[in-house]
């Protein structure tokens, strides 16, 4: 059994980590931090466990083994830091950190103390992207040339906990990036995982468009972000990541193969299709994938417990995250300088 103290009580621990965990039966919610005292107050009373008036003393509670890090970006290297050092395992969300040192540095934090840290790339857990990865590892599209990979919705002032376009997620000294930290990082790692391959050069165009603060200026985070990937395997593709996809959520990604194509969660009516070379459609109808309308269990506290359980490393790691947020960071570099950079060599 794991006790679990969960930093940051906003929506993603309402809606995923405080209910997955609370569901599992070898975690036990301990306690709550949140700088909102009266939203860790509401999940004790709801959940079980205390409240703290700190981050420090929960961290010096010995009944807690590990914390979920739910904060806004700019706090997810300084407190999973803190956390691993104080000699908890750590459940970090994306995007990892907001620069490339502070995720390395959680990254060898994390080896210096024995401790686990793996980042809340839930995609990876989504079961077409397993599948896919799998279809494609099997060989079933022959070797794939090329891709691409799309998560755009409406943005996330409908999503926060305290929702509107005074949300942090628009404000660039707590989120630093926008929706290519929100939602890009999710397909930048996905991309890798379901090829199995690393991105090794990046070009992109990241724009702030169409939001707005409520007096009418620009939001200082970009609200959209298209890359180009180049693989080392010699494939190329594009992910594209966007706020403003009004009126239905995109979350697909199609492979285009020498034998033929995997497309995932593009068909409302089947999550992963694969199409030959022939034209012969073969459908498999595996879940839905979670939307922030639709939340279904993510699986990834439970693979976090497991691991935790077990005493081996859980999935998604934060060391095999790292490329994916080089590919992040070049392409800011990218956008800024006009060029190609490369990344991951
Ligand atoms: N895996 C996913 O699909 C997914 C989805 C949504 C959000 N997230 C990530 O989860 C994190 C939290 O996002 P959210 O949607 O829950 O936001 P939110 O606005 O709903 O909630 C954030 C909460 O964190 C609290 N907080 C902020 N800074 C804090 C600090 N220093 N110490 C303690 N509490 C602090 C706020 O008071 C608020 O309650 C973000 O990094 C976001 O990118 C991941």
């Amino acid at each position: 059994m794991k006790g679990i103290g969960i930093i940051g009580c906003g929506k993603i621990s309402q809606v995923r980590h405080i209910p997955e965990y609370h569901n599992n039966p070898n975690a036990r919610l301990v306690g709550y931090f949140d700088l909102a005292r009266e939203r860790a107050q509401q999940m004790a009373t709801k959940y079980g466990g205390k409240v703290y008036d700190t981050i420090e003393e929960m961290l010096a509670d010995p009944a807690i083994d590990a914390v979920s890090v739910c904060v806004a970006n700019n706090k997810h290297a300084e407190v999973t830091i803190a956390a691993l050092k104080a000699g908890k395992h750590v459940l970090c969300e994306k995007p990892m950190a907001t620069n490339i040192e502070d995720c390395e540095r959680m990254v060898a934090t994390a080896a210096e103390c024995g401790k686990y840290l793996m980042i809340g790339q839930n995609q990876r857990f989504a079961k077409a992207h397993a599948e896919a990865r799998r279809l494609i590892k099997d060989g079933v599209i022959g070797r794939v040339i090329s891709f691409r990979t799309t998560f755009g919705h409406a943005g996330p002032e409908t999503w926060s906990i305290t929702p509107g376009p005074g949300t942090w997620f628009f404000d660039k000294k707590a989120a630093v990036m926008g929706v290519l930290a929100d939602l890009g990082i999710h397909k930048t790692d996905l991309i890798q995982y379901i090829l199995d391959d690393t991105i090794t050069a990046v070009t992109a165009k990241i724009s702030t468009i169409d939001k707005k603060y409520a007096d009418g200026t620009p939001i200082g985070v970009d609200d959209n972000a298209i890359c180009i990937f180049e693989m080392a395997g010699g494939a190329i593709g594009t992910m594209v990541a966007s706020w403003t996809f009004y009126g239905q959520e995109d979350n697909s990604t199609i492979i285009y193969g020498t034998d033929g194509i995997i497309r995932i969660y593009d068909d409302p009516a089947c999550s992963l299709k694969v199409i030959g070379k022939d034209s012969k459609v073969q459908t498999l109808d595996i879940d839905r994938i979670q939307t922030n309308d639709n939340q279904t269990a993510s699986g990834v506290m439970d693979a976090f417990i497991e691991a935790l359980e077990a005493g081996v490393e859980p999935p998604v790691s934060g060391e095999s995250v790292l490329t994916a947020m080089r590919a992040i960071f070049g392409s800011l570099v990218s956008t800024e300088t006009g060029r190609r950079v490369e990344v991951n060599r």
